[in-house]
């Protein structure tokens, strides 16, 4: 029994299940990949959490955090790429922990990029709502007390829960049920809109960039690492670096992975590989590509932003926006929360069209009941069941549980998977060397153990609470993998089956 936990999946049986009916519709080509990969990326983590992390966290030398966490991202995105060459199928880094590392890490990793997935959903829709209110109130428009967030708050140091007046988030559900549609209708549908979005905030990005580079004063940047350049502790000690107020650390490091949600979704490319036209050649292309430009926009953001404002002045709910208010202009409050809006918009798009993806490659395997997880619509090609599931899920969060909760869950768990990626990539190169890749992660072993060691450290560099439910969160993970996945997987029957084929013609022999 033990021996099946750690039972493989083979690429050859991962390439000819690919052959089957029931598949999703392959129309994506390396620029729309690229447009997810950017819609998914550029939303609440610039735009709003950049304030918070340069004010509290890092200062001026969140430039350098974002230079960290992008290099632990980009090293990850390499083995990504790699693995989505070589086995592109619906399931990201589920498929590959599966094909590698064995079922029981694969229902891990699955179960864990649901906190990537749903959670940052409802993380993110928690943002976009207090933007469209935002944006609503320059026309004076203003959504009732009771309808305008969840009704508790968190807070952190005092460890107390306080009501906030709220009874639900009224537009963060409302958003989501419309994006819950759109995904149901179809990719073709979900993937226009989102080029849409991306055209319009990387435009607004652009003009932040060049017309705030016009009100850059140095004296800003001075001095540049005010929390100092660590920050890095041990399920909540603080072993290398200064502790902030709130008892979690400080410092660039610290910056680095509070603003590592910022670059959370080039992976999500990944999760589309069976809906590419060329997947072994575009699905790489994609993940590459739009990480590089993110990289490149966040950290000429943040240069402007600190450079406008003093760091311990920049505003923590709509830093980009406040900054331009702040100098005089006022418009840009209404072009910035705009694009800020559309690009909140597209992230929760490509997060929720994740989701339903990676639940489909399990049920698939037999991890989850495939009945409803893997029913692909007849006529949109969509697995809209678990879009619909998802979009309940999401909605339900972000209406109802305060973004402090469930933004903290979202890094742990993708660093996790990160890790395990970087891992499957260096076990797989040893298991199965002459497998076809199509595109190689260069310098291996070096880039993969650099991806584990960076994104270790980001993972220690976040508050220990961040652990204590990360583990939580595994082990009822694992007490359904044992009570349903086990007894119904694919691969388990498969080899009991096999087995017993064996058994009978031994018998006949004899
Ligand atoms: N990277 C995404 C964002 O910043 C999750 O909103």
């Amino acid at each position: 029994m033990v021996h099946h936990l750690f039972k493989r999946k083979s690429l050859g049986l991962l390439h000819e299940e690919m052959k089957g009916d029931n598949r999703l519709r392959r129309v994506l080509g390396p620029w729309s990949l690229t447009s997810l990969g950017v819609g998914c990326i550029i939303g609440a983590g610039i735009f709003v959490i950049t304030g918070y992390a340069a004010h509290f966290k890092a200062g001026p030398a969140l430039l350098l955090s974002f230079v960290v966490a992008g290099m632990a991202c980009i090293f990850s995105a390499l083995c990504y790429a790699e693995f989505a060459s070589m086995a592109p199928v619906a399931g990201s880094a589920y498929t590959y922990a599966y094909a590698t590392l064995g079922e029981l890490f694969a229902w891990i990793i699955g179960w864990d990029l649901i906190l990537e997935y749903t959670v940052a959903s409802a993380s993110v829709a928690h943002g976009w709502s207090k933007y469209f209110q935002n944006f609503i109130g320059m026309f004076h428009i203003k959504v009732p007390l009771v309808f305008s967030g969840a009704p508790f708050d968190y807070n952190p140091a005092g460890g107390i829960f306080m009501y906030t007046g709220s009874w639900f988030d009224l537009p963060a559900l409302v958003i989501v049920a419309v994006i819950t549609v759109v995904l149901v209708i179809g990719i073709h549908e979900s993937s226009r809109f989102n080029n849409v979005m991306v055209a319009i905030k990387v435009s607004v990005v652009v003009l932040v960039i060049v017309v705030g580079a016009f009100y850059v004063k140095a004296a800003n940047w001075h001095p540049f690492a005010p929390f100092g350049w660590a920050g890095l502790s041990i399920f909540g000690h603080t072993i290398w670096g200064q502790t902030g107020a709130d008892g979690s650390p400080v410092g660039m490091l610290a910056g680095a992975a509070m603003i590592f949600f910022a670059y959370i979704g080039f992976d999500s490319v990944s999760t589309h590989a069976e809906e590419a036209r060329n997947p072994q050649r575009d699905v790489p292309i994609g993940i590459i590509v739009s990480l590089i430009i993110c990289t490149v926009l966040y950290i000429a953001v943040t240069i402007v932003l600190t450079g406008m404002v003093p760091c311990d002045q920049i505003d923590t709910d709509a830093p980009i926006a406040a900054a331009f208010q702040r100098v005089g202009l006022r418009w840009g409050q209404f072009i910035i929360s705009l694009g800020a809006v559309a690009g909140i918009t597209s992230v929760m798009l490509v997060l929720m069209l994740s989701q339903p993806r990676v639940l489909l490659a399990m049920a698939r395997d037999g991890l989850l009941p495939p009945s409803f997880f893997a029913a692909v619509h007849p006529r949109f090609r969509t697995p809209w069941k678990s879009t619909i599931l998802t979009g309940i899920a999401v909605g339900s969060l972000a209406s109802l549980i305060p973004l402090g909760i469930l933004a903290e869950l979202v890094n742990i768990g993708t660093l996790f998977a990160f890790v395990i990626v970087c891992t499957s990539v260096l076990v797989m190169r040893f298991i199965n060397p002459q497998a076809h890749r199509p595109f190689r992660c260069p310098f291996v072993p070096v880039i993969p153990l650099l991806g584990v060691l960076f994104c270790l450290v980001l993972m220690f560099s976040l508050p220990s609470a961040n652990w204590l439910r990360l583990f939580i969160w595994m082990a009822v993970g694992i007490i359904i993998y044992f009570l349903y996945g086990r007894h119904h997987s694919v691969l388990a029957r498969r080899r009991a089956a096999e087995h017993l084929t064996h058994k009978d013609s031994d018998t006949r022999q004899d």
